[in-house]
């Protein structure tokens, strides 16, 4: 018989291991996590505030229980904010200068969150100059990518009550059409959304759309979801997040301005997002964060699907592949347009920096031309 000091001992051996693998998450220090100092997330904090104050005391011209006319007088006219995230320079800022060249500026602003550790050319002309907002390190991989992405909403939501879209864009991506295409797919057109049921023939003939919703990719069945959901530790993500409400999907995504204000405004989700993850090799919290919180805030408010056209056929170390000037052509305009989901992708990612010159090359004869 064994005595029981001799049994205590024997399962106390026992457990440590198991207690261990149970611990091991929270109390090992992840490998090469880059925290997000105190400073930075009161900064943060006070910018996210005073956006949601703002815009909490003027009624924003989108709501989407409100029917209006496009040409109504009564509300500003409508914009999208272009809020690009980048840590180089604006490779295709002559492609964007002449997507936006043009237009009324009154339907449209931009903002640039530029990584301020990395020389980025601050162009002196054309649509960019003047436009970096107030930004901070970033890192790939890393939480902070989701606060530079909140950083560009609330300032785009504080700077103009009119911007009503957001689009998120990288140095990397290219428009596919013209900007006239691009507003009237967005505000107007009763038939972009191919996934609606919303059509109203009425709602058409009088130029409105009933409901606003954001094009935001939401995927749940995805292979490498539990292995994500994982890497951030075992039991990290509970109880605010269950393996059943975790979701992936691209960063570039177009909001509608209330679901802009909801991200802003998160704090339960942030808390947990922002820890640093278990395992490195499988952590993105950037393509997690944006669609596991808007789905379980508003389903039904998202498309579940992006307008941003990107190619992960061989796919390499978790990047997109990137298109080069030999592959530029008609054809792949055309092609990389064709979705399952919409009348047509809007945007396109990657391009290397070389392709600007075929891509200008093409800009007024096939990208601009619809
Ligand atoms: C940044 O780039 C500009 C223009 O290329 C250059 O003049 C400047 O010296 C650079 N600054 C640093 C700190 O590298
Ligand atoms: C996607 O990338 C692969 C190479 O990984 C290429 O063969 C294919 O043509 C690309 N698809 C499109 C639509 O460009
Ligand atoms: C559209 O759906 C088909 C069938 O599922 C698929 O093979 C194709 O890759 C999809 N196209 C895009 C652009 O996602």
């Amino acid at each position: 018989m064994f005595s029981t000091p001799y049994v205590l001992s024997f399962s106390l051996l026992l457990s440590l291991p198991i207690l261990f693998f149970f611990l091991a998450p929270h109390i090992l220090p992840p490998r090469h996590s880059v925290p997000i100092s105190l400073d930075d997330e009161l900064d943060d904090l006070a910018l996210f505030h005073r956006a949601a104050a703002q815009s909490s005391s003027s009624s924003p011209p989108n709501d989407p229980n409100r029917h209006f006319h496009l040409s109504s007088s009564k509300y500003p006219k409508l914009k999208i904010a272009f809020l690009f995230l980048t840590n180089s320079d604006l490779h295709f800022a002559p492609l964007w200068d002449q997507f936006f060249n043009g237009n009324p500026t009154d339907l449209y602003n931009i903002y640039v969150h530029a990584d301020p550790a990395v020389n980025v050319t601050r162009p002196t002309s054309g649509v960019f100059k003047g436009r970096f907002i107030g930004a901070k390190r970033t890192f790939r991989a890393s939480p902070t990518l989701i606060s530079a992405t909140r950083r560009l909403l609330a300032t785009a939501l504080l700077d103009d009550p009119a911007n009503a879209y957001f689009t998120v864009l990288s140095q990397y991506c290219i428009p596919l059409h013209s900007f006239r295409y691009v507003y009237r797919s967005l505000f107007v057109s009763p038939t972009f959304d191919l996934t609606s049921f919303e059509y109203d023939p009425e709602a058409a003939r009088l130029g409105v759309r009933l409901m606003y919703k954001s094009f935001i990719e939401i995927l749940s069945k995805e292979r490498i979801l539990w292995k994500r959901y994982i890497a951030r530790g075992r039991f990290a993500m509970k109880p605010e997040v269950t393996f059943q409400q975790f979701r992936v999907g691209s960063q570039f995504f177009t909001l509608t301005r209330r679901h802009a204000m909801l991200v802003i405004k998160d704090r339960v989700l942030w808390g947990k997002f922002k820890l640093p993850c278990y395992r490195d090799d499988e952590c993105y919290p950037e393509e997690h964060y944006f669609p596991t919180l808007l789905s379980m805030a508003d389903p039904d408010g998202c498309t579940k699907y992006t307008l941003t056209r990107v190619n992960w056929t061989g796919t390499v170390n978790g990047h997109p592949y990137t298109y080069k000037p030999a592959e530029v052509s008609t054809e792949l305009i055309r092609q990389l347009r064709v979705s399952n989901y919409s009348e047509s992708y809007l945007f396109a990612r990657k391009f290397t920096p070389n392709c600007l010159e075929k891509l200008m090359g093409i800009a007024k004869s096939v990208i601009f031309k619809d």
